[in-house]
């Protein structure tokens, strides 16, 4: 790799410009898919992928990715890695770079995560931390634009905790222009250097009626993620209210859409009829993850 690698550690990897490029290109991807006629455009290459957390979706998308792409991936968990016996990170991104062409990581800390592609000599990929997930994004925003036309102008309500979700719709938020209304529990808020630095963008309002009120999108998460199972009953009381209903959604623009990352808890940050009812897209926001991120890899591997 030369000096022009790039990792996509968080959104602001990629310009405004790049970032509509790749959601572009993945619906390409996604055509071709269903028309059966995509190419193998990476043949040869190899993704390394570090799971420290459980995945259905960032695993199997990836993996059919560089399937699909013509190249090959291999799944590394720390059960039955170096890494979970304590090999430096740096040591282990330096030995992967010797071998695989591009490396994914999913793991708890983001420091620990820019520690690691600092040391890497391949492009590093951001399989979600604790602090962001942009990969899910790039999905996300691929679907807004596919149903609903570029995002730019457009009003998007965030719900719930102000997780690593809500921290990359943040990002987004001020790099494609949309205006994102949060409504968070007290004591659950986003990043604050995050939501300061997104300006206008993204504001914290007091409830999600106000929060979805005109919304083109409405987007929600589980209530505690991975690493928060022992805070479970003190979160399902402190975000009792926020549930995204068939009431909250009547607040919503015309047309508007409801998005989850998955897995979802039914009954708990969201009602089944809202998340398997007419105004959600969630199954191809689930499929997009493949596209979008063939679009990511082909940028990364190709263009970056
Ligand atoms: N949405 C998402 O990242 O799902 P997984 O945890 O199954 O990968
Ligand atoms: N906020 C969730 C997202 C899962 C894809 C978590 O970090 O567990």
């Amino acid at each position: 790799m030369g000096d022009s690698m790039r990792h996509f550690l968080s959104e602001d990897d990629l310009s405004a410009a790049e970032f509509r490029q790749i959601i572009q290109r993945g619906s390409e991807f996604r055509r071709e898919h269903e028309s059966g006629t995509s190419e193998a455009l990476l043949p040869r290459r190899t993704l390394g992928m570090i799971f420290e957390k459980s995945s259905t979706r960032t695993r199997v998308s990836f993996e059919v990715a560089m399937t699909q792409l013509g190249g090959h991936a291999i799944y590394l968990s720390p059960n039955d890695t170096q890494i979970g016996r304590g090999e430096p990170i740096e040591d282990t991104a330096r030995v992967l770079s010797e071998m695989v062409d591009v490396i994914s990581v999913r793991t708890f800390s983001h420091t620990a995560l820019e520690r690691f592609a600092a040391a890497s000599q391949v492009p590093v990929i951001n399989a979600l931390t604790d602090l962001l997930h942009p990969c899910q994004m790039l999905a996300d925003m691929q679907t807004f634009f596919d149903h609903s036309g570029d995002i730019g102008g457009k009003r998007v309500a965030w719900i719930g905790d102000g997780n690593n979700m809500c921290n990359s719709y943040i990002n987004t938020a001020r790099i494609l222009g949309f205006e994102l209304v949060i409504a968070c529990p007290k004591g659950y808020e986003p990043d604050a250097d995050l939501l300061a630095r997104a300006g206008s963008y993204a504001s914290c309002v007091a409830t999600p009626e106000e929060a979805c009120r005109g919304a083109d999108l409405v987007v929600t998460d589980v209530w505690a993620s991975m690493g928060q199972e022992a805070e479970q009953a003190e979160r399902e009381r402190a975000f009792s209210g926020y549930c995204v209903n068939m009431q909250l959604m009547q607040e919503t623009a015309d047309k508007a859409l409801f998005m989850h990352c998955l897995p979802a808890h039914r009954g708990e940050e969201v009602e089944a009829d809202v998340i398997d009812g007419p105004m959600s897209v969630v199954w191809a926001e689930a499929g997009n993850r493949l596209h979008a991120q063939k679009a990511l890899l082909e940028f990364l591997l190709t263009q970056g």
